[in-house]
């Protein structure tokens, strides 16, 4: 029970990854607040992990946006998750819709919510960041240009808050799954030709990981025995990076 008294505040919290990390922090004695677009997987989550409340709200909106930031006074714990895929669409593929709603939702409401937190951190010594990234925000060539972009920009951004804020008891971390089980890495995305074909050609194929393999290092991460970890990029992906 690493995490009694902290509340922490999980977006994408009806999908894989951001349920199971809901799950395993709540386990550790965390008071979970869990966002997501759809009401039922709220609903779900609210139901299956203990103390959890939970808010439906599309991130990629500046009104769902402003309902979650509403709730973020007094967050000791801010995890990220809520993402789509850009279908592996190249420069000369992507519309600058998908563009958008790509950026929008993944680093929009990355920026807006840590932005939201950060004062409430600030007043208590302290607090933790997640944004879930990617190998895609540690290589080029793992999926579409919009995602890749995305993903990128949260290691800077979790880099550029422990240099600005880690002083002030600030930590922030960008976690970078590989293939996990879950609908962003699954078989139903509707994937460009170009796209299906250069991951044809992929040989690093390690067997998926569990949407618990990634919440397990969550429960790490935003533990004191993590303190002196601050602004760092970490694979999650069965070694393959290591090729
Ligand atoms: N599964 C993987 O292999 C993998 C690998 C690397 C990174 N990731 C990242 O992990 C995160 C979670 O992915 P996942 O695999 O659990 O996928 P998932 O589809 O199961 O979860 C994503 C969640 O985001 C929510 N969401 C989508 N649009 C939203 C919106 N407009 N507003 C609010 N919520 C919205 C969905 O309802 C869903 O519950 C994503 O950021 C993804 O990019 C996943």
């Amino acid at each position: 029970m690493r995490l009694q008294g902290k509340r922490a505040l999980v977006t994408g919290a009806g999908g894989a990854i951001g349920g199971a990390i809901a799950s395993r922090l709540a386990a550790e004695g965390a008071m979970i607040v869990a966002t997501d677009f759809d009401q039922w997987r709220v609903d779900q989550l609210a139901k299956d992990v203990p103390g959890a409340t939970g808010i439906a709200a599309d991130l990629s909106t500046p009104d769902g946006i402003a309902a979650v930031a509403d709730l973020a006074s007094d967050i000791d714990i801010l995890s990220v998750n809520a993402g789509i895929s850009d279908g592996g669409a190249a420069l000369d593929e992507i519309s600058s819709d998908t563009w958008n709603r790509v950026l929008t939702l993944h680093l929009g409401s990355a920026f807006e919510l840590s932005r939201a937190v950060v004062p409430g951190m600030l007043a208590k010594g302290g607090g933790v960041m997640l944004f879930m990234s990617s190998v895609a925000g540690l290589r080029g060539g793992r999926t579409g240009i919009a995602y890749t972009s995305a993903k990128w920009a949260m290691v800077g951004m979790a880099q550029n808050i422990a240099a600005s804020l880690g002083p002030e008891g600030i930590r922030a971390y960008a976690l970078c799954p590989g293939n996990i089980a879950g609908s962003i890495g699954s078989a139903s995305i509707q994937f460009t030709p170009r796209a299906l074909a250069n991951r044809g050609r992929d040989r690093l194929k390690p067997p998926p990981g569990r949407p618990e393999d990634v919440g397990n290092l969550a429960a790490f991460l935003v533990s004191d025995e993590a303190r002196h970890m601050n602004g760092v990029a970490i694979p999650i992906d069965g070694g393959a990076l290591a090729f």
